[in-house]
Parts: C-alpha cells; sequence; structure tokens
C-alpha cells in the first residue's frame, strides 16, 4: 500500500529548524539527532505517519472480524471538558461517524465543535479523551510477562502522537475504589463466565478473558498554535517570540478516532497470530 503527499507546504517550518516549537518533538530531536532532524512538517514526529497504522489496522480488523466477529469501536467521550453521556456499545457504533467530531452523543458533539471552533478563533487548541471498545476478543490474549496485553495495547497506543495517557477499564478511578468496588463478581449466561461489571477493562493479568476490551485514551491540545509565545534560538541562544503558522489541527482527537481504532486491532490480530488462533491461510485455497 503507498500514499503519495501531493499537498506539502513546508515553508511555515522554515523557521523551526531555529526556534523549537513549546511542546512539539522539535527541540528533543535537535537534541537526539546532533541538530539533523527534520522539522518540516513534524518529520517522523508528524501523525501523518499513522496512516501507515491506519492501512495496516484495516487488514487486521478484517482478520479479526473474519475469524472471531471481534468488533473495535472508538469514540470521543471528552473535549476541552465538554463531557458526552454515557451510550451502549450499539448506538456508539452507529452514531460515532455521524458528525465531523466522532462523537456519538449528538449534543454534546456539537457542543465540542463549538468550543474547537472557539479556541481556534483564539489561537488556542483543545485535547480530550476517546474511549475504545474491543468486543468479542478471543479469550487468553497476552503474553506475560512484557508482552502482557495491557503492555503491548498502551505500548501501541503511546505511540500515536499526542497520547499522554491510557487506562484500561476503571483506570485511575480504580485508586479510589474499595477491592470489593472494583471486583468484577462472575456469573455463567447461557454457558459462558462472564462478569457482571468491567472495571477490569476486560483484561486481568495480562490476559483478556472474554469481556468487552475497554480503553480510553487521553490527547493533549495540540502545541502548534498561532499565539505569541516564548522560545529560544538555538543559534544564538537568546530567547524569541514565536507565533506557530501553518496547517495545524485545533484538535487531534476527530481525526485520532480511526488511528485508536486500528492500533488495537493490530496488537489484538497480533496477538492471535501468535497464540496460534489465526491459521496462516484463511478460507478456501
Ligand atoms: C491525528 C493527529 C493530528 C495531529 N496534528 C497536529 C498538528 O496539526 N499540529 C501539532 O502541533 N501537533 C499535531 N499532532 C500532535 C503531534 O504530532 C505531537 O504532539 C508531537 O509529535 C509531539 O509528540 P507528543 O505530543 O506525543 O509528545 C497530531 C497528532 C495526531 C494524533
Amino acid at each position: 500500500m503507498l500514499i503519495w503527499n501531493k499537498d506539502v507546504d513546508s515553508k511555515p517550518y522554515d523557521r523551526l529548524k531555529k526556534v523549537p516549537r513549546p511542546g512539539h518533538s522539535d527541540l528533543p530531536a535537535w537534541f537526539k539527532y546532533g541538530g539533523f532532524n527534520d522539522p518540516r512538517g513534524g518529520g517522523h514526529f508528524s501523525a501523518r505517519l499513522t496512516t501507515t497504522f491506519v492501512m495496516g489496522g484495516a487488514i487486521a480488523k478484517k482478520l479479526l472480524s473474519y475469524v472471531f466477529r471481534t468488533e473495535i469501536i472508538a469514540y470521543v467521550t471528552e473535549i476541552g471538558g465538554i463531557k458526552s453521556n454515557d451510550v451502549d456499545f450499539e448506538t456508539a457504533k452507529k452514531l460515532r461517524y455521524s458528525n465531523e467530531v466522532r462523537c456519538p452523543d449528538r449534543v454534546a458533539a456539537s457542543k465540542m465543535k463549538e468550543l474547537i471552533l472557539e479556541e481556534k478563533g483564539k489561537g488556542d487548541s483543545v485535547g480530550g479523551i476517546i474511549q475504545c471498545i474491543a468486543k468479542n476478543a478471543p479469550v487468553g490474549l497476552g503474553e506475560p510477562i512484557f508482552s502482557a496485553l495491557d503492555c503491548d495495547l498502551g505500548g501501541a497506543l503511546f505511540a500515536i502522537p499526542a497520547v499522554k495517557g491510557v487506562e484500561f477499564g476503571s483506570g485511575f478511578h480504580a485508586a479510589r475504589l474499595r477491592g470489593s468496588e472494583n471486583n468484577d463478581q462472575y456469573t455463567v449466561v447461557g454457558k459462558k463466565i462472564v462478569s457482571k461489571t468491567n472495571n477490569s477493562g476486560g483484561i486481568l493479568g495480562g490476559l483478556s478473558f472474554g469481556m468487552p476490551i475497554v480503553s480510553r485514551i487521553v490527547f493533549k491540545p495540540p502545541s502548534s498554535i498561532p499565539k505569541t509565545q516564548t522560545s529560544v534560538n538555538l543559534e544564538t541562544m537568546k530567547e524569541e517570540e514565536l507565533i506557530v503558522t501553518g496547517r495545524h489541527d485545533p484538535c487531534v482527537l476527530p481525526r485520532a478516532v480511526p488511528i485508536v481504532e486500528s492500533v488495537v486491532a493490530l496488537v489484538l490480530a497480533d496477538h492471535a497470530i501468535r497464540a496460534g488462533l489465526i491459521p496462516p491461510v484463511i478460507g478456501k485455497h
């Protein structure tokens, strides 16, 4: 698979070679690569690279769906402090791409859009949270200790630029719960053992066990904003004012939804292959 980038405009990046953007990779990359970093378009720190995640993710989703009927959906639950109402899986699946914000709660979505445009108008940006649910993933995915399912999902999700936090199930809220509240008690439905709640987010001991795999991913407000900020000129070593121009997202979350779905699909498919659950050749041949 190949994508030609035919719409390149590197001019706004000329100054960033000498004056790094606060909050972006320019300065650490300048240190790391001894000045040989390429800030044009963000170089290899750009979210352009995540198109490849989505390319691979499309195949991973098909594999998982074909072999296990796994469904993976991600959607925006919070932007700039505006929270959506909880929606069930089917509603989220149906409505998540029905608006530009990619939030299945339409009322919250329109407030979020308004906020993004308002902050963009002020030369600022906003962050938020995406929730991802993988249903019907096979049982037993994960290779403890260092390739536990949550290790690998977390590692891959953190590879998406601007991700600053990942939690599974009750996540950070578990810090405030008692064991009796956080434990998911078991029961039998049909012939299947299920848990009555899903505070584990579908992963215990680094292994999937049949409950939906639920993660929430925090994205920071993108750093390239046309507001006056202070940086340092790397040649003169003096403070300089910087206004970042160019084509930048005032909020990355709507674009990040398919990236999150793809990353989760890639990790689950990879683990299913490692567990020998996906045959090397599928279908008639
Ligand atoms: C879909 C997507 C689009 C992004 N667009 C921008 C952008 O337009 N401008 C920007 O400064 N950062 C953008 N970012 C974030 C930067 O790539 C990221 O902040 C930067 O590489 C530094 O890495 P870090 O934030 O993970 O530390 C985007 C991220 C994603 C996932």
